[in-house]
């Protein structure tokens, strides 16, 4: 590529200066690159400013509920329908539900971290599957993957046709180039990428690796505050998207699509990334953990896990959602005459949990930054031996959890096990004997 390539322009421009950003929770925005491009007080005029194609992309039904409905208006280059046929590509190691190609035993289990690869390999070549439920054909339920790159996509784009992805970086920070403009984001932040929407990832370090929560279901959402009031938690103006910016780029490029729990791909002769205005509210957003209001008991016990949900995709009914993001970041711990790590537990909803950095309060060791745990439904966990001897003598001073940045994706479907998780080597045989050391104290 030359010097006047509109890629290394946009990325000179860039990575001079921190990116812009528009601030709110899926608000009406809206932006143009250009002055002209963005139609005033209509969305289709008989011709658009600037010779350019209007055309919607919708993420919910037209008749969803206002409240729900989510939809952005592209002012682009050339119109998406312009491409060849797409043809089969290698799912590498992605895949979709429903998810049967092993049976899923009742055990908690527990991975450790995968290794970056020595071979050249982008963010959606190294997007390896460990779990997941539902049906994505159906539009419920979820995929759950972690990805590790050593290389940017540079001539290749992608969008999902199966779901939004919720993308939570553990090493190396993304630069995220969208239809809707540019995002960075970094360990300690996460992204949500809509269904439908193409993009590129770049990476700011040599390597990268992280988690992606694949949403088959209804769009991530703030979670209801309940009694908490109208503020708390993570709070909507903390939640950051692009501004427009684009790609006049004419050069031979890959356009991959996740369809139907399979990648397909066709050769494009121009940048999809070609959208030159845009308005709506179906848009790329990031947001920074260290901005979650976390809340917690400030007399005894502990409130349910749930206290700490950042974003929810909420089921047909009410209460038990598709998927729950729940992070546990560093808080104090004050509660009195309380047993302060989660207490054990066994639940009927399914938890898939991941480590950004740290330590996890319910287990010391064996569960490091990048492995990962599943307790499924039913399935008993709660702290280690070494665990609960420490918590059960300690005293109850305030304490501030430091160095610590855990995750769950909770969902309402047993998250079944993928053959590569079971038998790929990164499981860990030896999970239930962080258990079996807990004594008998009774009648002592
Ligand atoms: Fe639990």
């Amino acid at each position: 590529m030359g010097a006047t390539d509109p890629v290394q322009k946009v990325q000179a421009r860039t990575s001079q200066s921190a990116l812009r950003y528009q601030t709110g929770f899926a608000n009406e925005f809206a932006g143009e690159a250009l002055p002209g491009a963005l139609p005033e007080g209509q969305n289709s005029p008989q011709r658009v400013g600037l010779g350019l194609y209007a055309e919607q992309l919708n993420g919910t039904a037209f008749t969803a509920p206002r409240a729900q409905n989510r939809r952005v208006w592209l002012y682009r280059i050339r119109p998406s329908a312009q491409h060849p046929s797409f043809r089969r590509a290698d799912n590498g190691l992605w895949r979709t539900g429903p998810y049967d190609e092993v049976v899923t035993p009742p055990d908690q289990l527990r991975w450790d971290p995968m290794f970056i690869p020595a071979a050249p390999t982008d963010f959606i070549q190294g997007l390896v599957t460990l779990a997941g439920n539902g049906d994505a054909a159906a539009g419920s339920g979820i995929g759950i993957h972690v990805y590790v790159a050593n290389q940017d996509m540079t001539d290749r784009y992608f969008f999902n046709s199966d779901g939004e992805m919720l993308i939570v970086p553990q090493q190396g920070a993304l630069r995220l180039y969208t239809e809707l403009g540019i995002l960075d984001v970094a360990p300690r932040e996460i992204a949500v990428i809509p269904r439908g929407m193409r993009f590129r990832v770049e990476l700011a370090e040599a390597s990268a690796r992280g988690y992606v929560c694949e949403n088959y279901g209804a769009l991530f959402r703030l979670p209801e505050l309940g009694p908490i009031g109208s503020n708390g938690l993570a709070n909507a103006r903390d939640f950051h998207s692009p501004v427009a910016a684009f790609e006049d780029r004419d050069a031979r490029v890959e356009l991959v699509t996740k369809f139907g729990g399979n990648l397909w791909a066709c050769e494009l002769d121009h940048s999809p990334l070609d959208v030159v205005a845009w308005h709506g509210n179906l848009v790329p957003y990031k947001y920074d953990l260290m901005r979650f209001n976390t809340i917690g008991s400030i007399s005894f016990d502990h409130c349910d896990p749930s206290i700490f949900t950042v974003l929810t995709s909420p089921s047909d009914t009410a209460g038990t959602a598709n998927c729950d993001f729940v992070i546990f970041p560093p808080r104090w711990m004050v509660a009195e005459r309380t047993f302060r790590p989660p207490w054990y537990h066994r639940n009927i909803m399914s938890e898939f949990m991941g480590l950004i950095e740290g330590v996890y309060d319910a287990k010391e060791e064996g569960f490091v930054p990048g492995g990962a745990s599943l307790h499924n439904c039913m399935s008993a966990h709660g702290p280690d031996a070494a665990t609960f001897e420490k918590a059960s003598a300690m005293e109850l001073k305030p304490q501030r959890y430091e160095a610590t940045l855990a995750f769950m994706f909770e969902s309402r479907n047993v998250i079944k096990p993928t053959r590569f998780a079971l038998e790929g080597g990164l499981l860990q045989s030896d999970y239930q004997a962080c258990w079996q050391g807990l004594p008998k104290h009774f009648g002592k």
